[in-house]
This record gives structure tokens, C-alpha cells and sequence, in this order.
């Protein structure tokens, strides 16, 4: 067995709404990696993806973390860490700069993503991410690896996504609380995308949909590159509360026969299959029919791809999308995918995570797309910050983006 030292592992912890998710994963020789270890817990300290209840969810965090020890065989140091929240913005800039040795060095590259940040954000936020585009050089267009190109002029178009300051600051509270440290901080659909979405579908425009249970996370991709991000803090658990008040049921039992029975069509649904409803307050279970539960949970999930849709069209995206991929927990509601196709009018399919290595078995599940996706977001920094720090030995990016959330944060 390959040693598991504090450098060749990388977790990947989706603190979520419905639960905390860890995902251990050791890095191989050959650059791949292999999960090894998994461990989850339900979720109660968070409100529509943002930590609410500091103690609930800490105590949550170490659960999965301890099961995902035990399973596999180590110790966990540090995790990359999702995020998620209506606080998040996003939206693209530009930046410009000359180029310094008439050939583009690392140095250039790293002067435009900075030019294209120089703008004024609000006091209480602070930038995620900054995932470049498309590079210019010399007017010349859809440049996607600028390094060594010859030219004067070198403009960068790039995606830039904040969040709250506070909001950052509580994840990463908790999960120094838990004795970890925080590798980095990275935006739920992103890792999700990460996970689920082939280079075709990113090339030739998508727009993926995580439905989890706070928040509905939206992610717009087209040639290759990142174009809009929107987070809508309606999800699953809307879905459960309706149902909870229209069956005059238990939440939990709502979740329960939601997961079990649930159908996001009525039309698929037949009127003779009968289901048990338990009864609030100690009164005898009711016996319905499928179809009732149904008719609660279709406009719900409805209202959530109509939001979706909107959110595409604001978004100026919606004729270069050619279709569209739900994951998250609640994209497992029999026929959401068809729901989904109604509405958007386009080809749509369930997303699943790619990986094909160890305990595939257990994460090939749309519940596990941001978790996987972490694990490979913070697999792919790794690579790059190494690369990077070979060619011009600046480290010091993530640290100081990384600086204002650990401010106040012990
Ligand atoms: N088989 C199923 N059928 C229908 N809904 C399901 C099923 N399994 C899980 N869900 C729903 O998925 C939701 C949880 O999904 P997920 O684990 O992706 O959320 P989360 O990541 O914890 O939350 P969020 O991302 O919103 O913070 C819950 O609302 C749950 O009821
Ligand atoms: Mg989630």
C-alpha cells in the first residue's frame, strides 16, 4: 500500500444543506487519483447553504471527517472546502497590460489576471475565484494558452466570483474548530461541474444544475471556458416543507416518502398506487395515492427549472447553450430529467460523477458530485500552483486571497 503522508492525500469536504460529505483521496504516481476513504453525516447547522449553527455544524464536520479516517486508514490534515450561499456574485472582466519581453511570460499572465481584477467590490465581499476566459494578444481572439506567444499587447477576459467575507469566514471557522486547516475555498458548482461535465459538453455550451436541498447552483459553460455562475436558494427542501404542509405529515417523514414514492411528474403517476402517510400529533397514518404526492412536487420542481431558465436568459447565454445536466441530491427524483426537458426544451441528462477508480461504487451518485469535484478541483490547483511556483516561484496568489478569511476567524 502506497504511503499516506499528509502530502499525497487530498479531502475534498461539502459542508451541504442535507449533509457533510467527506472525500479522502490519495494522489498515485502516475498523477492520477484514487478516493479512498468517504465519510458523511447529516446536516443541521446550515440555512440555504451558509452556516447558521457554528456548534452543529462543527460537530458535523468531525463525523464525516472521522468516518472517512477509519475507512480510509489515515489522518486528515487539511480539506478543500465548498461554498455556496445567495451572498455569492459573479460576473466577467477585463484586463489589459503590455507585454513586457515582447513574448509572454509567466510574469504577463499573471500582471493581466490581476488588471482585470482592479475593479471596486463591495467592502463585505471578497473574490472566490478569478478563472480566466479567453486571452488577447495583439487583437488577436480565443487565445487559450497564452505562454511564449510573441505580441505587445495582452488582454485577458476573465469570470470573477465573490462571496461574503463572513460567510467564508464561517466555513472556515468551523473547520479550523475541527483541528483541519483549509486548503482552499472553492465554489459548490464549480467542483460539481468539475465532476460531471465532458470537454464536449463545456466546448459546445452547457448549463449544469446542481439541485441539492438549501440551494439550486447554477454553472454556464460554453468553448471550454466558465461563462456565468447564479446560485437560487430554493432547493429540495422546499420540495419536503410542501409536502410536510399539503400531507399535513412530519418532515421527516415528508423526506422520507419524497425519496421513497416521489415523482416529479403527476402524468407518469398512476391513481391507483397507494401510499401511506404518517399523521401529525399521534393520530393513525393516512393511506393516498401517489398522485397526490406527486401533484405537490411537480410545480415545486417546476418553479425551480423556471427559475433556472431565467436565470439562463439573464445570464445572455441561452443561444449558445446547446444543453443542460441536473445533479445534486434532489436530480434524483424519478423523472426530474424529463420535468427538466419540458422546460428548458432541450436535451437534458443526470450527471453523475466521472471516476471510474476505487469505491466508484459509493460515489457514483449525483449526491456526490460536489464532493468529487472538490477532490479534483483541489487535485487540479495542486498541479498548477507546483507548475507555477516552478516557473516563477510565486506562491504567495492563494495565500493572500486566502488571508482577509482567516481574519477574525479564531
Ligand atoms: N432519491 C431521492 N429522491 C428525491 N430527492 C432526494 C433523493 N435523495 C436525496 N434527495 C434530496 O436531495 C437533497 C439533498 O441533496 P444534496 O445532498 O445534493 O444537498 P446538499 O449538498 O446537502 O445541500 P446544498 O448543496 O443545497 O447545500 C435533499 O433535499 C433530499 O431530500
Ligand atoms: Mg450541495
Amino acid at each position: 500500500m502506497a504511503k499516506k503522508t499528509e502530502g499525497n492525500l487530498i479531502v475534498g469536504l461539502d459542508i451541504g444543506t442535507s449533509k457533510v460529505l467527506a472525500i479522502v483521496a490519495e494522489i498515485n504516481d502516475d498523477g492520477t487519483h484514487e478516493i479512498i476513504g468517504v465519510g458523511h453525516h447529516p446536516s443541521k447547522g446550515l440555512r440555504r447553504g451558509v452556516v447558521a449553527d457554528i456548534e452543529s455544524t462543527v460537530s458535523s464536520i468531525q463525523r464525516a471527517i472521522e468516518e472517512a479516517e477509519l475507512m480510509a486508514g489515515c489522518q486528515i490534515f487539511s480539506v478543500y472546502a465548498g461554498i455556496a450561499g445567495a451572498h455569492i456574485n459573479s460576473f466577467n472582466s477585463h484586463g489589459v497590460v503590455a507585454i513586457r519581453d515582447s513574448e509572454v511570460g509567466q510574469d504577463d499572465l499573471d500582471r493581466v489576471i490581476e488588471a482585470a481584477q482592479a475593479m471596486a467590490i463591495p467592502n463585505d465581499q471578497q473574490i472566490l475565484h478569478v478563472l480566466p476566459q479567453e486571452y488577447i494578444i495583439d487583437g488577436q481572439d480565443e487565445v487559450k494558452e497564452p505562454l511564449a506567444m510573441s505580441g505587445v499587447r495582452l488582454e485577458a477576459k476573465v469570470h470573477i466570483i465573490t462571496g461574503a467575507v463572513s460567510s467564508a469566514q464561517n466555513i472556515v471557522k468551523c473547520i479550523k474548530r475541527c483541528g483541519l486547516q483549509v486548503d482552499d475555498i472553492i465554489l459548490e458548482q464549480l467542483a460539481s461541474s468539475e465532476s460531471v461535465l465532458s470537454d464536449d459538453e463545456r466546448e459546445l455550451g452547457v448549463c449544469m444544475i446542481d439541485i441539492g436541498g438549501g440551494t439550486t447552483d447554477i454553472a454556464i459553460f460554453h468553448a471550454g471556458t466558465i461563462k456565468h455562475t447564479a446560485v437560487i436558494p430554493i432547493a429540495g427542501d422546499q420540495v419536503t416543507n410542501d409536502i410536510a404542509i399539503v400531507l399535513q405529515t412530519p418532515t421527516q417523514a415528508a423526506e422520507e416518502l419524497k425519496k421513497q414514492y416521489g415523482c416529479a411528474l403527476v402524468s407518469q403517476v398512476g391513481v391507483n398506487e397507494r401510499i401511506e402517510a404518517p399523521s401529525i400529533g399521534g393520530k393513525p397514518a393516512r393511506k393516498l395515492s401517489r398522485h397526490n404526492l406527486a401533484e405537490v412536487i411537480e410545480p415545486r420542481m417546476e418553479e425551480i427549472f423556471v427559475l433556472a431558465q431565467a436565470e439562463l436568459r439573464r445570464s445572455g447565454f441561452e443561444e449558445i447553450v446547446n444543453s443542460v445536466v441536473i445533479t445534486g441530491g434532489s436530480a434524483k427524483l424519478e423523472h426530474a430529467v424529463d420535468l427538466a426537458e419540458e422546460v428548458f426544451h432541450m436535451p437534458v441528462r443526470l450527471g453523475l460523477p466521472k471516476y471510474e477508480g476505487s469505491l466508484s461504487e459509493v460515489v457514483l451518485s449525483p449526491v456526490f458530485a460536489t464532493g468529487t469535484g472538490l477532490v479534483k478541483f483541489g487535485h487540479k490547483g495542486q498541479r498548477t500552483e507546483k507548475s507555477k511556483q516552478l516557473k516563477t516561484s510565486k506562491f504567495s496568489d492563494v495565500l493572500s486571497r486566502m488571508k482577509s478569511w482567516f481574519k477574525g476567524s479564531f
